[in-house]
């Protein structure tokens, strides 16, 4: 089809309207026409949001392996499919093949098999950004196991609640990570998390720092080992379009985290689809997303999309301040890489350094410029825009989800206009629509509501992992026959949606999605805290940052507040991990209640954000002059 690849305005209008007034058709001449199946559908879609019930390509069946390696043999063997970066700006990096991927994809999957590991069997990986990570991802996709990829930065509880709610039969990990001039051992972490599981059977490790680790007998097992045993071919395991091709977790405003079940036909479509559009991807492009593969956008945008398009991409190990400050720009002068995709965080963290580090490399490969995972501010789109783009290369805003397992809202490179903080239009395929607080739709232009999404999409989450009933709750029982986002969002005079935000609990800190009513619970366990909650506040680098407002018992008055403060931010990187810790802590008499006992957030936001004079109507509290006295005490 020749408007797989849309390159300008018109086509995009034209595109879209075809894939509303016939989405069937629209998604199935896609799938027809650029992947490789197995078997055909029988039905391209069936759905209802009411139950909810979402199924795309039924019958069909398909390795995704076979479309993102497999495929591209003949034509592209040779072509580098994984770029990898280490840590060590002095360590060479790595050019991995498509046939070198293609043989070590191969060998892992047998050492998957040859240990017990099989079709629907839950693996939880729990490496750090080594092509290791993306080789045993989709080594498990390989066999038909459900991988389970949870961040190298989370702490041994957080690990085991995911390995434990997916009852993960084997973990995948190193003996230790490198993060700028530091270590992290990971297997130590993996080692504490397993004392509280009871699923795991085998433990493989990786080897990346060389550090003197414990090995468990019967359980643990160095991975070289078996790969250098194992044979490089392993047949693809035939699955179903609609079996599940992983679980990723993510939290929730209250409650355990969510793991997020996504399958694989539609999956893959959607985010190949989405890859070549939005990223104007061409054949000898070099593209970089800085994301971690523990996070959806590497999933989806460093693994399956750019492979599925036979692209190079580029996997980086290390932090953007490590040797210095220059890295990202330095890694893209080395590669020439052409896309960059990456967090406003990171743009508004590297915009703090001297302007040097960016000018004295040599950008003029870029082409274009993503951000992902958090609005974007004016001032950083500008800098980013100015000094890394040099206002020649388009920057697409993308906006997604966990959920919605691929990018939803974002300009084409080339084709739609831009504005700084605009997402704009949504993809092929997506409807979008803004709702109000009693469940009308706003329709018409400059109008500000729920942003919710009225029709399947490809990539859409099938459902949580052991919880239908919380899946159908969090996302389609607020507004009927949709599903909710959870965001705001304001549609323009032109009909460009702005994102301006949760609606709910959850606060974005550095493009990392925090529930505060887990971080809440977690400080609550602490001695000397009665009660506690959290509440967001702008920071300049993060763009949120986490304030608590935490009263401590009668028995705590005495201790040193500054030891209770580092205790508290010891449990919360113990539980979590260190991206949950609170940026302020203001110890308080008392928290504002309604007469029924209820915490009023609304009022402790605006005292956190500093717009103490508009706090609306306090009389009704069931304690007024808190509110008073937690003005004063500020931090
Ligand atoms: O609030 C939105 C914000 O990130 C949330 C999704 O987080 P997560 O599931 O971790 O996925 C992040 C990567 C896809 C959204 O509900 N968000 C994501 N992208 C943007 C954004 N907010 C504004 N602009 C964006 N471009």
């Amino acid at each position: 089809m020749s408007n797989y690849h849309i390159k300008h305005l018109e086509e995009y209008f034209k595109v879209y309207r075809k894939s509303i007034r016939e989405p069937e058709n629209f998604w199935e001449e896609i799938a027809e026409e650029h992947f490789v199946w197995r078997k055909h559908w029988d039905k391209v879609l069936s759905w209802d949001f009411k139950k909810p019930e979402i199924k795309w390509f039924e019958g069909a069946k398909l390795n995704i392996t076979e479309n993102c390696i497999d495929r591209h043999l003949f034509t592209k063997g040779d072509k580098t499919a994984i770029l990898f970066e280490p840590n060590d700006p002095n360590e060479a990096s790595e050019h991995i093949s498509y046939r070198q991927l293609y043989e070590r994809v191969n060998k892992f999957s047998n050492v998957l098999k040859d240990n017990g590991v099989g079709k629907g069997d839950r693996v939880c990986i729990y490496l750090p950004m080594i092509p290791e990570l993306a080789i045993s991802v989709l080594a498990c996709a390989r066999i038909g196991a459900v991988h389970s990829v949870v961040f190298a930065g989370f702490s041994s509880t957080a690990l085991s609640t995911r390995i434990n709610d997916s009852e993960c039969k084997m973990v995948i990990t190193s003996d230790g990570s490198y993060r700028g001039s530091k270590t992290i051992d990971l297997k130590g972490i993996v080692d504490e998390a397993l004392e509280s599981t009871k699923c795991v059977e085998t433990v493989l490790v990786a080897k990346r720092i060389n550090s003197d680790i414990a090995i468990k007998e019967n359980r643990d097992k160095w991975l070289q080992p078996l790969l250098d045993k194992a044979s490089p071919e392993c047949s693809p395991e035939i699955i179903d379009a609609e079996d599940p091709l992983f679980i990723l977790y993510t939290s929730g405003s209250t409650g355990k985290p969510k793991g997020m079940v996504h399958s694989s036909g539609g999956y893959m479509v959607y985010t190949a689809y989405t890859f070549k559009n939005v990223f104007n991807y061409k054949h000898d492009d070099i593209y970089w997303c800085t994301a971690d593969i523990g996070w959806i956008t590497g999933h989806s945008y460093i693994v399956y999309g750019p492979l599925a398009n036979g692209a190079t991409t580029v996997m980086f190990e290390g932090v953007p301040s490590y040797p210095d400050t220059g890295r990202f720009w330095d890694i893209i002068e080395k590669h020439k890489v052409t896309q960059f995709y990456t967090a406003p965080t990171a743009i508004r963290a590297l915009a703090k350094a001297e302007l040097d580090y960016v000018n004295k490399h040599d950008l003029s490969s870029l082409k274009v410029l993503g951000t992902v995972g958090e609005p974007i501010n004016e001032d950083a789109w500008h800098w980013y825009d100015d000094n890394v783009g040099k206002n020649n290369s388009p920057i697409v805003d993308t906006w997604w989800q966990t959920e919605t397992g691929g990018i939803m809202l974002s300009p084409i490179p080339y084709v739609t206009p831009t504005i700084p903080t605009y997402a704009t239009l949504p993809m092929p395929g997506v409807q979008p629509c803004l709702m109000d607080d009693n469940g009308k739709e706003l329709k018409g232009r400059q109008v500000n509501g729920k942003l919710c999404i009225k029709f399947p999409w490809p990539s859409i989450a099938r459902t949580i992992w052991g919880d239908h009933e919380r899946y159908k709750n969090t996302y389609f029982s607020t507004f009927e026959n949709m599903y909710f986002t959870g965001d705001g969002a304001l549609r323009d005079a032109v009909g460009y949606y702005r994102i301006t935000g949760r609606t709910d609990d959850v606060i974005i800190v550095s493009g990392h999605n925090m529930g505060t009513a887990p971080i809440e619970d977690i400080i609550n366990e602490h001695q000397a805290v009665v009660e506690s909650a959290i509440v967001g506040f702008p920071h300049d680098v993060k763009g949120s940052a986490l304030y608590g407002y935490i009263t401590l018992k009668e028995s705590a008055k005495g201790r040193k507040l500054e030891n209770i403060h580092k205790e508290i931010n010891q449990i919360i990187t113990e539980h979590i991990g260190p991206i949950a810790k609170l940026d302020k802590i203001q110890f308080t008499n008392g928290l504002p209640k309604t007469r029924s006992g209820k915490i009023m957030r609304r009022i402790l936001r605006k005292i956190a954000n500093n717009e103490t004079d508009n706090l609306g109507d306090t009389s009704t509290l069931l304690n007024p002059e808190v509110v008073q006295e937690i003005i004063d005490g500020k931090v």
